[in-house]
């Protein structure tokens, strides 16, 4: 007998009225065999993990917050509106949530006068009524800006067309967001500025001010948000993630010695699984010490960290399934085992909890023209060896710290 894929299945489940929390171990029942779910025991293989229980105090979310950790993931809010199992999914997996898109200026601003918030609502309302936590991402970024910026934005208007929006963004949310993504990436050291900021539209028409301005803004419009600034490239162990990770906190240095409001920096943590010579180390490896030593700085500032866009990618690796699974599994651990020693470390959110959706493979892919497999279940809904893997490293991990 065929088995219910897990997206027919949740649906199923649903209409049985079975609530996803359980649907994760009830495939072959629903199936038309009753079955019990097998003993827990180490799965390695995703073709291991198919009667494991994922879901309640066996999901990511919970095994999170045994740890001091929230888990979450960026939602895809089309596919949050069409797609139950997808909703059923990041309910039964996640304490918070951050709009992939939704949240942006691009998604924000239709035009210079008006905001459409419908997506940016909906998730709203969507982590409410699951009692999750909510991220907002991001209120300044050199990228997505909608099209009439460009055209609009002058040295002369910058500034309140910043303010402007980021009052608005941030106002309507005001104390129910639990971060924002204040700035994003604005650091860009192959650009040549001592200071290492990415020659933005921003820094252009504001000067280097506007990433003060934006979180004394942003910390006026909702008091309670944790205010974040985020990046990538802080993570590997190179001269270049060294430069980075340089100019990075020689930023935060000034802008906490100038007291600019700020809580946390969130580390995007977008890494690859490349199968080395020795075909173990997988690309977490080649993180380490230098990461180690940016966090410590980070927490000396008296800020917390978060791992916000975690996923793995695995395009420089062979074709086989179980064998790019074990070595995405493989970074999984080591990376999170890594950055989950240091307790300033409170929050993982993968980009995506699904690798039906992932924005990895849209641009520069596999050569093999495969979807991805970065993140911890299959396209169709199926738990992989990455989620035991994080689920493994958030066990390892003392509860450090307990969620403010
Ligand atoms: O919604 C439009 C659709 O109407 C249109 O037909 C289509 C084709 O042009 O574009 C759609 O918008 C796309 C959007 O994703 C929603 O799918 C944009 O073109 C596309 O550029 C956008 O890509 C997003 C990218 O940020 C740029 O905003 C990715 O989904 C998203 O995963 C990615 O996320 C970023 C973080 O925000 C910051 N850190 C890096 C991370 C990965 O790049």
């Amino acid at each position: 007998m065929r088995r219910a894929s897990r997206r027919e299945f949740l649906g199923t489940a649903a209409r049985l009225g079975v609530g996803a929390a359980t649907a994760t171990v009830l495939p072959l029942a629903v199936a038309g065999r009753a079955c019990a779910a097998k003993p827990r025991r180490a799965a390695s293989t995703s073709a291991d993990v198919k009667t494991e229980s994922v879901a309640g105090d066996s999901s990511l979310g919970a095994h999170g917050a045994a740890h001091g950790l929230l888990y979450g993931c960026a939602v895809n809010m089309n596919a949050l509106g069409a797609d139950a199992a997808y909703a059923a999914l990041v309910r039964e997996q996640c304490r918070i949530v951050v709009a992939e898109n939704a949240m942006k200026w691009g998604a924000l601003r239709p035009s210079a006068e008006g905001f459409n918030f419908d997506q940016a609502d909906a998730l709203v309302a969507f982590a409410e009524a699951n009692r999750m936590k909510i991220r907002g991402h991001n209120l300044v970024w050199h990228q997505n800006n909608p099209k009439w910026f460009d055209a609009t934005a002058t040295k002369e208007n910058a500034r309140g067309l910043l303010v402007t929006h980021i009052e608005t963004v941030a106002g309507r949310y005001a104390g129910r967001m639990h971060s924002w993504d204040v700035v994003n990436e604005a650091i860009d050291v192959a650009g040549g500025r001592a200071d290492g900021l990415r020659n933005s539209v921003w820094l252009r028409l504001i000067d280097e001010d506007y990433i003060e301005l934006a979180f004394k803004t942003a910390r006026e419009a909702d008091p309670q948000a944790l205010l974040t600034y985020n990046d990538y490239g802080i993570e590997p162990e190179t001269h270049a993630g060294e430069q980075k990770r340089e100019a990075v906190i020689e930023m935060l240095r000034r802008m906490v010695a100038r007291r600019v409001p700020l809580d946390a920096v969130g580390v995007q943590s977008h890494i690859a699984a490349a199968v080395s010579t020795d075909g173990n180390k997988s690309a977490a490896s080649q993180v380490g010490a230098g990461l180690m030593r940016f966090i410590a700085a980070v927490r000396e500032l008296g800020l917390q960290v978060f791992v916000t866009e975690m996923d793995v990618n695995d395009r420089a690796l062979a074709a086989d399934e179980p064998g790019r699974d074990a070595a995405v599994a493989a970074a999984y651990r080591q990376y999170l085992e890594m950055v989950l020693g240091d307790p300033a470390v409170r929050l993982v959110l993968t980009w995506g909890i699904t690798d039906r959706y992932t924005w990895l493979g849209h641009e520069d892919g596999r050569a093999d023209g495969k979807l991805e497999r970065p993140l911890p279940f299959d396209a169709e809904g199926k738990a992989k060896a990455a989620f035991f893997a994080m689920r493994g490293a958030f066990d390892q991990r003392e509860a450090a710290v307990s969620h403010g």
